[in-house]
């Protein structure tokens, strides 16, 4: 039976319902529509893409048509969860109008259903801007990578009294200016808790505890195909690496040994068009 496409309303009633939202990223064809097999909820076509898929160092060198690339291939694999594309490092932070222009190209061009950014209240003005021009934002607040300069490392935020009353302003001021979700990263999970209780959006936790309303993973560190390194919060399902570096090697083995290809996978030729080919050679020679 084909499944019916979640919507904000879907996600908005499983927060109600006290029914946990589920969310992963993807990055291409395949994935998205291994994501969608699995019924998840959510895809985040998430900045991580800069880190997990193209290799760079941390998420601030991916560029606005890098990420409309990978959401067209995200939205052609995933026809039923709720596709969020990641607004990435400069493309929302220059001017208002500048992030309502790029956030229009997540769904005009990558057909998603929706965008996400980084940062709290300093960030109330932008995100009505973009939801004012009919683009639904899911907030991130918390560990926010593309700041990760000014953090100084990728740490836990909110662990102090005031570190953690900013957070719980900074989602009151995202539920405000029109977010209709956010995504909490790298927090205590009682702090998570108090943020989940005090909004009435669902709260997505990545490295935020228990208490959220959904929890979201980077699909590569959760399948065991990003091995760089490991957050604390990441829990492996399998260790894909692994798996395929075994058949990369036998296929290396069977090609040196001449086992592979075998009869199964080659083509034939009759005897009788053979022998025609070579008596047509030989006249040749
Ligand atoms: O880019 C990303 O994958 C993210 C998640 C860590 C939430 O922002």
């Amino acid at each position: 039976m084909e499944r019916k496409k979640v919507t904000i309303l879907d996600l908005q009633a499983k927060k109600r319902k006290g029914e946990r939202i589920t969310m992963l990223t993807a990055y291409d064809y395949p994935t998205a529509l291994l994501v969608d097999r699995a019924g998840i909820d959510m895809i985040l076509v998430g900045d991580s893409l800069a880190m997990v898929v193209l290799g760079h160092e941390n998420t601030l060198a991916v560029t606005m048509d890098e990420m409309i690339h990978h959401c067209k291939a995200v939205s052609r694999g995933a026809k039923t969860p709720f596709l969020v594309g990641d607004m990435p490092f400069m493309s929302y932070q220059v001017s208002k109008t500048q992030a309502v222009a790029n956030a229009g190209r997540f769904l005009k061009e990558g057909g998603m259903d929706a965008v996400k950014l980084e940062g709290g209240q300093e960030m109330a003005e932008t995100i009505k801007a973009i939801v004012d021009a009919g683009i639904p934002v899911m907030g991130h607040i918390g560990l926010t990578p593309q700041s990760i300069s000014k953090l100084g490392g990728y740490r836990v935020q909110g662990r102090d009294i005031k570190a953690a009353l900013k957070l719980i302003d900074d989602a009151l001021a995202l539920e405000e200016a029109g977010c209709f979700s956010i995504i909490l990263e790298a927090i205590p999970d009682r702090v998570a808790k108090l943020i989940t209780e005090r909004v009435s959006i669902p709260t997505i936790g990545i490295g935020a505890g228990p208490h959220c309303d959904g929890q979201v993973l980077v699909i590569h560190d959760m399948v065991g195909l990003f091995d760089r390194f490991t957050p604390k919060f990441v829990k492996k399902y399998t260790n894909i690496n692994v798996e395929i570096l075994k058949a990369l090697q036998g296929f290396k083995e069977d090609v040196e040994k001449g086992i592979f290809p075998g009869p199964e996978h080659s083509y034939s030729i009759s005897d009788e068009a053979y022998e025609a080919l070579l008596a047509e050679l030989g006249k040749e020679e």
